[in-house]
């Protein structure tokens, strides 16, 4: 039997140990979880059953442990716990920006990236998995196994991380911000439409538009909705003239962001 382990419950980590455990990937028992301030793990433990610990406890008794903490704290983390990074262990790492090779140089365990989404809370996440040519196909399969379990995992080149995770990852916080500014102007279009009801009306929409996006490609929902010589043609005409030059300006900022704090990581000692 496989236990596992999570190193920083915050956001992610807590989602997580909360999604793995309602959908049954993994047995409560065999779940150890830590945090720097212990309550956030104590409350997983209260709320799941699982097993709040320190950090070498939960190092040592899993198998496979999942770093869930911030790129900057992540090289603390693994010095602290090294002693129990032993080659017969699976180190995950859910930190953007932290290659590797990094990782395998500060310790002697197998090991991969993953990053989820926030959907997978619902069990509907992209799980983007970089596995380095240590691992195992028991790996490959263990990890498939379990991010199945809350949505869909994809693996991908490390190369291919930042632009992916973008999409994956920082996406439903972009499409919320795009809709956003769309229920915005309606509201301001004649003082007629309340705004939270133009929210309100997005958020149906896209729920529906995503269940409709199960099985039809972006072009053949376009395709349905927006008839020739109709009003949707018109507006799809501005969103193509205007959107290139939005994305492209995201790509640089995000990609300018992942190069500092690549840089950063960079600087630490080690
Ligand atoms: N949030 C997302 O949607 C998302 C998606 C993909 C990838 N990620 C990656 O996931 C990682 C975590 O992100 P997050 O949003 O969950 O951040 P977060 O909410 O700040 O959580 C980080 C957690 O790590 C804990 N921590 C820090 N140092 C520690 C240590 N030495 N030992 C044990 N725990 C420690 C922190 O504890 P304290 O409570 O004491 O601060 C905090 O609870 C990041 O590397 C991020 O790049 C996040």
């Amino acid at each position: 039997m496989t236990d596992f382990g999570i190193i920083g419950t915050g956001h992610l980590g807590s989602m997580l140990a909360e999604a793995s455990i309602r959908r049954g990937a993994i047995e409560k028992e065999r779940l150890w979880v830590s945090n720097r301030s212990q309550k956030k793990a104590l409350r997983l433990a209260e709320e799941l059953g699982v097993r709040a610990a320190n950090n070498h406890e939960v190092a040592k008794r899993s198998d496979i442990i999942f770093l869930c903490v911030r790129p900057m704290d992540l090289e603390e983390v693994i010095s602290e716990i090294h002693e129990h990074l032993t080659p017969d262990k699976l180190v995950v790492s859910m930190a953007m920006d932290f290659p590797l090779s990094r990782i395998q140089g500060l310790c002697q365990a197998r090991t991969a990236r993953a990053i989820p989404s926030i959907a997978s809370s619902k069990g509907l996440g992209v799980t983007l998995l970089v596995l380095s040519d240590d691992a195992s196909e028991d790996d490959r399969s263990q990890l498939f196994r379990l991010f199945r379990a809350i949505g869909w995992p994809v693996e991908v080149t490390e190369e291919q991380l930042d632009v992916l995770s973008d999409l994956t990852s920082c996406g439903p916080a972009y499409i919320c911000a795009l809709l956003r500014e769309f229920a915005l102007e309606a509201s301001r279009r004649d003082g007629k439409i309340d705004r939270g009801q133009a929210e309100k009306l997005i958020r149906k929409t896209l729920i529906g538009t995503a269940a409709l996006l199960e099985d039809m490609s972006f072009d053949e929902l376009i395709f349905m909705v927006a008839t020739e010589g109709g009003i949707t043609e018109e507006g799809i005409r501005v969103i193509k003239a205007h959107s290139q030059e939005l994305f492209r300006s995201l790509f640089l900022a995000t990609s300018a962001r992942h190069r500092q704090v690549k840089d950063g990581i960079g600087d630490l000692k080690g």
